[in-house]
């Protein structure tokens, strides 16, 4: 199971990318919006130089025709961009159509099995399901991961899926329990996978030890 970074700030993408933990970042229009006075292609083509992608980049229409040209425009930036589009009618015939233009898609917002087989259907690059946006209208996020990932491992789909919408640590263990393929997580959480309070407590105990002795190394 691989990591993503889902932001858009420039710093958080280059402390995470380098700590070698992290193969893609994904955004949206809403993360993109907290990065105020930033103009899309240049953070875009910033972003690009510190992870050369996958970086998922989200159309910002619900109409067809609109979503293609968006769609091809970012393409048109750089083949690592994958263009990310909504789970609807109007996105799943985008990414029929980008997909036979060789554009990498992410069909976004996927909340059942359902959509996720829609996606796959129309060969989707990514299917992104939004883990925390299921559980908050009570249904099980666990079972429609894992599900997608029965069908299409028996289904021989290249689609693969990302599971975003994390909102606290066990919900990273938990999408890869059920089987996701790639997870995107937060910033914050990085820093709070990587921190424990017995770990702290004893590099701390053994660094205490080996000063006591001070032999040079
Ligand atoms: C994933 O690609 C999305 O950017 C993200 O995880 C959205 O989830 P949220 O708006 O519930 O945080």
């Amino acid at each position: 199971m691989d990591l993503f970074i889902d932001t858009a700030n420039l710093d958080e993408i280059k402390e995470i990318a380098g700590w070698g933990v992290i193969r893609g970042v994904t955004t949206n229009p809403k993360i993109f919006s907290s990065e105020e006075g930033v103009d899309l292609k240049t953070r875009v083509m910033e972003i690009l130089k510190v992870l050369p992608g996958p970086l998922s980049v989200e159309v910002t229409t619900n109409d067809f025709e609109e979503m293609v040209s968006e769609a091809m425009l970012y393409a048109s930036w750089s083949s690592h961009i994958v263009v990310k589009v909504p789970m609807n009618a109007g996105g799943l015939r985008a990414a029929k159509v980008l997909g036979e233009k060789n554009i990498k898609t992410n069909v976004t917002a996927i909340m059942s099995v359902n959509q996720a087989l829609l996606a796959a259907c129309v060969g989707a690059t990514y299917a992104s399901i939004f883990l925390a946006r299921i559980g908050d209208i009570g249904s099980d996020y666990s079972e429609v991961i894992r599900q997608t990932r029965s069908l299409y491992d028996r289904a021989g789909y290249k689609t693969k899926i990302i599971v975003g919408s994390i909102r606290h640590l066990q919900h990273i263990n938990q999408a890869a329990e059920a089987g996701t393929h790639i997870t995107t997580v937060p910033y914050k959480f990085f820093r709070e996978m990587a921190h424990h309070p017995q770990t702290d407590k004893t590099i701390n105990e053994f660094l205490e030890a080996w000063n006591k002795i001070k032999q040079p190394v």
